[in-house]
């Protein structure tokens, strides 16, 4: 991923801690967070320091380093910071299959590491075919290089399409209640990719007037028969583009799909806290009587989508 023109990472293991960009700040201040123990790591976790179903995994596998003294107790904390991304749960049980034919844990959690950023790359080079030039496409929350430690899912196309000279355009949905939009808006500034942001309740008017010709999202976790769980809004999204004959694509790596889970009716969705909604840069935009509820997922059926994009190629159906 561009920063300031420089390649880097969402986050890395150095000197014994855990190096993370700050999601938090961006994209106002680019700071830097570190965590030193594994509760430090779930704080970053939940508090959403570093955020997208990827990048979580890529903070537990190296959590399990940080908390490898107690291997039972570290996977138990990591596994409570967030119930919804799959990937999570397929990394921290991958460290607990793996750590021990390593002589060093670090070697099982950076192979784990290297490994989602080549499939996130692969994810590219599978979704940039379908990316043709003059392209409107949709985009909802921040499934970039923010999300999965390098490259992204639902961006890593653009990234491919953009290197290779592809001419596009991207409508990021600012994504409500988090602003996860401000992130990509960063992520494509950083890479110059021509975008615009727009309110989440604003993407039926485009697609009506027949300003966008594709939607590609990402996903925290895929069941069995494809019904998959995202940010909040996805599941609008992908009913008005089936409605606007708009194709519309999940892009995912292995590890974000459960085959353990068959329907979508299964995932468990996270609801996060009231501030999210209620205070904006430390500013109250609700009354503190007013009473709220946010969940940070939602769940769309399979059958509004057309396609999954994997480091394994494009399939009408999950491919596990
Ligand atoms: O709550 P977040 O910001 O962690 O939610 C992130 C998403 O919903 C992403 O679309 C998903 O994790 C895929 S990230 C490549």
């Amino acid at each position: 991923m561009m920063i300031n023109g420089r390649e880097g990472r969402a986050l890395w293991f150095e000197k014994g801690k855990i190096k993370f960009i700050d999601q938090r700040k961006l994209p106002y201040k680019l700071e830097y967070y570190t965590a030193e123990t594994v509760d430090d790591c779930c704080f970053a976790i939940m508090d959403m320091v570093v955020r997208g179903a990827p990048a979580i995994g890529a903070a537990a596998v190296y959590g399990m380093v940080l908390g490898v003294n107690d291997l039972e107790k570290t996977a138990y904390k990591l596994k409570k910071t967030r119930p919804t991304a799959y990937d999570l749960f397929y990394a921290v049980d991958y460290m607990l299959d793996n750590i021990k034919n390593c002589k060093n844990p670090l070697d099982a959690a950076n192979a784990y590491v290297e490994d989602i950023v080549d499939k996130c790359h692969k994810i590219g080079l599978n979704g940039e075919i379908l990316i043709k030039n003059n392209m409107k496409i949709l985009t909802h929350c921040n499934a970039g290089a923010l999300a999965t430690v390098d490259w992204g899912t639902a961006l890593a196309p653009f990234y491919v399409a953009h290197r290779k000279g592809k001419k596009f355009f991207v409508f990021a949905d600012e994504t409500r209640p988090r602003c996860q939009g401000l992130l990509t808006d960063w992520e494509l500034e950083q890479e110059g990719i021509p975008h615009v942001v727009i309110a989440d309740n604003a993407a039926g008017f485009f697609m009506k007037n027949g300003e966008i010709d594709m939607v590609i999202t990402g996903a925290d976790r895929i069941t069995a028969n494809g019904d998959f769980a995202n940010k909040i809004g996805t599941y609008e999204k992908a009913v008005l583009a089936y409605e606007n004959d708009i194709p519309f694509y999940v892009a995912a790596p292995v590890s974000t799909f459960d085959k353990n889970i068959k329907s979508g009716d299964e995932i468990i969705i996270e609801e996060r806290g009231r501030e999210e909604l209620a205070v904006i840069n430390n500013y109250k935009i609700m009354p503190d009587y007013t009473k709220v509820r946010n969940p940070a997922f939602d769940i769309t059926n399979h059958k509004y989508v057309t396609g999954y994009i994997t480091e394994k190629g494009v399939f009408e159906k999950p491919c596990f």
